[in-house]
């Protein structure tokens, strides 16, 4: 029995195929390198001395997933294959809507056809808008205000409709909020393509000096120091609540949600002096105005994942910062290096 990975090539699926190979766990992954390395794989690889089975194909093309779903027997899928850059889905919004909702639509008829049941779905944050107050439980209400985040909803209403219709279903639908850092060993990690959207990278990018300076999007939000506050949560935290969903959904969970955060909000200012301490580089930056669309601070109580699957964050800004550091400074262009 193996454990389908879709988007196991990309920056959280590949982190979570290696937690999910050093527990011993036989994983296929399908992925249609729209968005990562092929590479990637071979890193797996060599971290875990296994490789996943890796078939290139688009969760769309529904005989591709038959022929997958033949050929392996699954106890259960972990879906992180979709689009996910906020500004681009506002550009592109049927292509969001075609491969985040149709994509996950076809992946569900193929494993309600096999009598596969559990599903781990990779939803965000975003989900909850702009929030009244923080943190932010499971129960806030839910708004769009992207088509990528509308994306995630839809997915999610879609989720509870299938599992009302079926009660055989067992579904957990897991809100990120913000993943960075990388694998310890510094061999894979996050490879944006083009000029990140995201501080993460941006600032590991200014750091090994593919970019000039870091615009830092406001200084007059009511925070800290002005700037925005978000929930960092290293990846590998991260890809451990996924094993921990899947054990809960092998329980007989039903449908079930989660927030994935550390419940800690730190600055872009923060998050800049965290990464000169551990680089040892000064980080060149400018104030700029607010992003369209930024909110000024949003973390989350993650204490029902705590609870009810035994997760929580383990490590801290300082892993964060400098598992980043050690991913981009071996790798200064990322997988193509
Ligand atoms: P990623 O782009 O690195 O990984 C997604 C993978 O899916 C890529 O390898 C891409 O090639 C593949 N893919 C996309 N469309 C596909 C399709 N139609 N068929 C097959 N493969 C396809 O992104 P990530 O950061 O690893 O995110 C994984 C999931 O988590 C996404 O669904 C994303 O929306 C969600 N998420 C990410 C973040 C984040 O900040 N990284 C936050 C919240 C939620
Ligand atoms: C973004 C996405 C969100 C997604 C989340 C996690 C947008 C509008 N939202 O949110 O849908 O769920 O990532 O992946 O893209 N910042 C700068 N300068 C930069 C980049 C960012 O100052 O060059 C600031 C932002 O204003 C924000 C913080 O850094 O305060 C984090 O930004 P980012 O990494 O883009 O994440 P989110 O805005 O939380």
């Amino acid at each position: 029995m193996a454990i389908l990975v879709t988007g196991g090539a990309g920056y959280i699926g590949s982190h979570t195929v290696v937690e999910l190979l050093a527990q011993g766990e036989d994983v296929v992954i399908v992925d249609n390198l729209c968005n990562s390395h092929p590479v990637s794989i071979d890193r797996v690889e060599q971290i875990c001395q296994r490789r996943p089975i890796f078939y290139q194909a688009d969760i769309r093309d529904k005989n591709a997933l038959i022929e997958v779903f033949s050929k392996h027997s699954f106890t259960s899928v972990i879906h992180f294959a979709g689009l996910k850059a906020v500004g681009e889905s506002t550009t592109i919004p049927l292509h969001y809507y075609q491969n985040n909702v149709a994509g996950t639509l076809v992946l569900c008829e193929v494993m309600a056809e096999h009598g596969v049941k559990n599903l781990v779905f990779s939803s965000s944050a975003t989900v909850y808008g702009d929030p009244h107050t923080v943190p932010i439980v499971e129960s806030f209400p839910t708004g769009a205000t992207n088509p990528y985040g509308r994306s995630k909803l839809i997915v999610e209403e879609m989720l509870g409709d299938l599992y009302k219709s079926d009660n055989e279903w067992n579904i957990a639908l897991l809100r990120y909020f913000n993943p960075v850092g990388a694998h310890k060993s510094g061999l894979i990690g996050e490879d944006p393509n083009g000029i990140p959207n995201n501080l993460i990278p941006y600032i590991t990018q200014v750091a090994v000096g593919r970019l000039a300076q870091l615009s830092v999007f406001g200084d007059d939000y009511n925070t800290v120091d002005g700037t925005g506050v978000r929930d960092y949560i290293h990846v590998v935290d991260l890809a451990k609540g996924h094993l921990k969903a899947l054990a809960k959904l092998d329980a007989k969970a039903g449908l079930v949600t989660y927030n994935l955060g550390t419940g800690q909000g730190y600055s872009v200012l923060e998050m800049l002096n965290a990464f000169e301490k551990v680089s040892g580089k000064t980080i060149a930056y400018q104030i700029s105005p607010r992003r369209p669309g930024d909110i000024a601070a949003c973390y989350s109580d993650p204490s029902l994942a705590k609870q009810e699957l035994n997760w929580q964050a383990e490590l801290n800004l300082d892993d964060m910062a400098e598992d980043s550091w050690r991913w981009q400074q071996g790798n200064p262009n990322g997988f193509a290096s």
